[in-house]
């Protein structure tokens, strides 16, 4: 896989948030699809229109392929993580559902869920987060009642990196009849998921982090046991004549015009992703930044240590700063890009005591160097000295 010559000193540290750059061939097929082709997917039976139904086509085949699906129709084009979650859960759940969710959920999950429990709608419980940075798939199988329709699960955090028993939830959810919601938005492209053997009916992600397409992507597979009411409704270029959404998938999910130039961005990433290797190299240049640390005083680690039970993600602090000073000082005099604060996974800071501050996210991709992230430890070592300076 090769990156584009960016032409840039920047060590780019936020691949959790979007990843950067893109390979090549994904902006290639970008540029090759704006002056090439152009049209608007199943809008016409013109030969650009057509193509374009192709590539969206071609999209979600390659996504279906990587959840271990048959049928590419019951993958959704969404606009981004946040969109295909929403359209899981406001298109599962009825009034008086139960939910049980976790401490490790994103606001896109917990900010739907909340808002419907805030106005009665639905109940919710959510599990608690263990020192490890697990959950305990037991502790899923105890909240759950016979009133709970979904319960959701993060397969990996987007503070600590730490990955989710997604398996040993799927099957109990399934003894209990309720279906299962997993975002998969810091694993899709670096951790297989096969939705057979996790028992997942719902799994939204985003596909412009680790599955390296363009911004303004996300997917959503939608399992056979699932009925899911249309989250949005219009145009879908076929079947006009009915007055309302068509039932079929995945044009229930859809409406309006797609965003073509992406998804044949997607195509090509997905066509030379590498995820064991990827991941395999974030850890390494995990292991090595957190080796490198571990002896400057004021550099904390926060959350498991273990770089194994992790994706390509993980936080710090430095005693003496706020996350967002050590953000600025890193970006300003280091031009080092990462993310402080809560991440929008309060619950998970709450959880690992560093609400409301948060932390420092870092979140090499697989473009990150071993050089770039001794640059790293060298400006965190840097910063922590001086602050240890400047206390006493
Ligand atoms: C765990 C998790 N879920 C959901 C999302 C939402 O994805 P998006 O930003 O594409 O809406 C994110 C994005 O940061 C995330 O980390």
């Amino acid at each position: 896989m090769t990156g584009p010559d960016t032409n840039t000193k920047t060590i780019y540290l936020d691949n959790a948030a979007t990843s950067w750059p893109k390979p090549l061939a994904v902006v290639e097929a970008v540029t090759r699809f704006l002056v090439y082709c152009g049209g608007s997917s199943g809008r016409a039976g013109h030969r650009a229109s057509r193509d374009a139904e192709q590539i969206v086509f071609t999209a979600r085949t390659h996504i279906a392929k990587m959840l271990g699906v048959d049928d590419p129709h019951r993958v959704a084009a969404c606009f981004n993580g946040t969109d295909a979650l929403n359209i899981a859960i406001k298109g599962t759940l009825s009034e008086g559902d139960h939910v049980v969710c976790t401490a490790i959920d994103h606001n896109s999950v917990s900010r739907p869920l909340e808002a419907m429990a805030e106005r009665g709608f639905i109940t919710l419980t959510r599990i608690p987060v263990g020192e490890n940075g697990c959950i305990d798939s037991a502790d899923v199988g105890s909240a759950m009642t016979p009133a709970t329709k979904l319960v959701t699960v993060c397969h990996a955090s987007n503070v600590t990196g730490v990955i989710q028993p997604v398996v040993e939830v799927g099957k109990i959810v399934r003894e209990h009849e309720a279906f299962f919601l997993v975002d998969a938005a810091q694993t899709a492209g670096v951790l297989s998921l096969n939705v057979e053997e996790c028992k997942a009916d719902l799994v939204a992600f985003p596909c412009h982090k680790s599955l390296l397409g363009p911004p303004g992507l996300g997917a959503l597979y939608a399992g056979p046991r699932t009925n899911l009411r249309p989250f949005r409704e219009g145009g879908t270029g076929a079947d006009s004549e009915n007055p309302v959404q068509p039932s079929e998938l995945p044009t229930r999910l859809e409406a309006g015009s797609t965003n073509v130039a992406g998804w044949a961005g997607l195509c090509a990433a997905m066509a030379q992703l590498e995820p064991e290797k990827t991941l395999e190299h974030e850890r390494g240049l995990l292991s090595q930044l957190t080796d490198s640390i571990a002896n400057v005083e004021g550099i904390h680690l926060v959350g498991n240590p273990d770089h194994r039970q992790r994706v390509g993600v993980m936080c710090v602090n430095v005693d003496g700063y706020s996350p967002q000073e050590v953000a600025a000082i890193l970006d300003e005099s280091f031009d080092v890009a990462v993310r402080p604060g809560l991440h929008c996974a309060p619950y998970m800071h709450r959880a690992l005591g560093t609400f409301p501050d948060g932390a420092v996210r870092i979140a090499p991709g697989p473009f990150t160097t071993s050089d770039q992230i001794a640059r790293v430890s060298e400006a965190l070592s840097q910063i922590a000295i001086v602050a240890d300076g400047v206390s006493r």
